[in-house]
């Protein structure tokens, strides 16, 4: 099958999806290895300079939130610039089957007619979030305070993530969960008659867990207040402020002390959503390690809590600019253009770490490209992604002739100014092992596989549309 071809299959699949119920996100059956009948395999080969522009979707994490919070507002809200990959495509299901009216206008361009913080209905069914751990655990938080019970279930990936990082503070807060073993879907939570506001500092940075507690708060009576050590992501707070919500963020000795109060009534508002820096980073990275290459990728998100990537690369001697920087509906903007670039291996610090938490993946990539060694410091949480990303990236480095050490909390890649490529990378469900591996081979000795690229459609389903619009060779590969 041509590249094209398997392009348009994928998008056959995912355009079945939008704006209509989702049923039946792939999903393998449980214990599957991802090289099952239904994987697509996909080829990346060494080819001309990449040249171009690339736009890449809206950004996942703002997808998910607004979406999340004009269900939660009373009124409509129409949103521009919707990521509609499965993740998000998933959680605009679940709030329909919770009773919101979520409607599809256009390409990227929704409407949301909320039912309030706490007038969801009970689900006649269970709640299922496919492969998405941010739309699984924002919508927990989403469910405390609602009067209802609830079953979430997911794919097998989305099975084996932890859970009990979101059910202790929500716990705290007066809820119930019945899970499976370990704390993980699918589960069952009921939420209490008596809902309580509580305080709590993050164990780990995370701005899934953060933001499940802040939505919760939005319905509990009185402050919930969230003290994050290390700033993660702050879409959530944006959010809220731009909904109406009573939110105030202090920055103390202690780290961010964000304080929510409950019982609020949002009001919808417009969200216009930037194109994603996770997504971003796939074509900047493949234009600094293809010789020749010069890509500009158009308004890209470079919000500081999302663009440790960009100063990574950009300490490793990366030709990265960020151009024509804007303001856009209360988010920070640019077009960013990647050349060509001799690497140098950095020490990435931990404090960094979630600024580029979905990144590593790639820096890797960039790492074994450059010359020396590279450590990432403190990425212990990329073992609890859609993947365990550090043994999956690891995996997948060896197998592609680089040089490199997983230990529990660092990744170290020897870098020798290329990669020699061959062998077949094992993706264990997970789009950035994928989209990263593929970017790999776009300038390897010779072509990288990789088992399966159908995950891709989760985060960023015109990937391969999108690479090869700008020179790259990558298409479907045989089984
Ligand atoms: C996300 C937070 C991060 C990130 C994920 C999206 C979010 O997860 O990895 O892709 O939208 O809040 P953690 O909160 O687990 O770090």
């Amino acid at each position: 099958m041509t590249c094209h071809g398997n392009a348009a299959l994928s998008k056959a699949k995912h355009l079945r999806h939008l704006g209509l119920k989702i049923q039946g996100l792939r999903r393998p059956p449980e214990g599957a290895k991802s090289e099952d009948m239904t994987a697509e395999p996909l080829i990346a080969r060494k080819g001309a300079p990449l040249k171009g522009e690339a736009r890449v979707p809206g950004d996942k994490s703002i997808s998910h939130r607004a979406l999340i919070f004009g269900a939660m507002a009373v009124g409509e809200t129409q949103i521009s610039g919707l990521l509609e990959g499965e993740d998000v495509l998933a959680t605009a299901a679940v709030l329909r089957a919770l009773g919101a009216d979520v409607e599809r206008l256009g390409e990227g361009t929704w409407r949301v007619r909320g039912r309030g913080v706490s007038g969801f209905r009970e689900p006649a069914g269970a709640l299922d979030f496919g492969n998405s751990g941010t739309g699984a655990r924002l919508l927990m938080g989403m469910l405390a305070q609602q009067p209802l019970r609830a079953t979430l279930i997911g794919d097998s990936s989305l099975q084996s993530r932890p859970m009990g990082r979101v059910m202790g503070p929500l716990s705290d807060m007066g809820v119930e969960f019945a899970a499976a073993e370990g704390g993980r879907l699918p589960l069952t939570l009921t939420s209490p008659d008596r809902p309580r506001p509580i305080t709590y500092e993050l164990p780990t940075p995370s701005a899934q867990v953060k933001s499940a507690i802040l939505l919760a708060g939005l319905a509990a009576p009185g402050t919930t207040q969230v003290i994050e050590p290390l700033a993660t992501r702050d879409h959530t707070e944006r959010m809220a402020r731009a909904f109406g919500a009573d939110i105030s963020v202090e920055e103390t000795s202690n780290g961010r002390v964000i304080s929510v109060t409950g019982h609020a009534e949002l009001l919808p508002t417009e969200v216009v959503v930037p194109s994603d820096p996770s997504s971003a980073a796939f074509p900047v990275v493949a234009g600094l390690i293809v010789p020749g290459s010069d890509v500009l990728v158009p308004g890209v998100l470079i919000n500081e809590t999302r663009a440790g990537l960009f100063t990574t690369l950009k300490e490793m001697g990366a030709d990265i600019t960020f151009e024509n920087t804007r303001d856009v509906a209360g988010e920070e903007i640019a077009d960013i253009r990647a050349k060509a670039s001799t690497l140098e291996g950095v020490s990435v610090p931990a404090s960094r770490a979630p600024s580029m938490i979905d990144e590593y993946p790639v820096l890797s990539i960039a790492a074994a490209y450059a010359n020396g060694e590279t450590v990432m410091n403190g990425v212990g949480e990329l073992r609890v992604k859609e993947s365990d990303r550090l043994a999956a990236v690891a995996a997948g480095l060896r197998a592609v002739g680089a040089d490199v050490d997983e230990a529990d909390e660092t990744l170290t890649v020897r870098g020798k100014g290329g990669l020699k490529g061959g062998g077949k990378v094992a993706t264990h469900l997970d789009h950035r092992i994928a989209m990263s591996f593929l970017v790999g081979g776009m300038a390897a000795e010779t072509p990288v596989t990789v088992d399966d690229g159908a995950m891709i459609a989760t985060s960023l389903p015109t990937f391969v549309d999108l690479m090869n619009g700008l020179g790259a060779k990558v298409e479907r590969a045989n089984r």
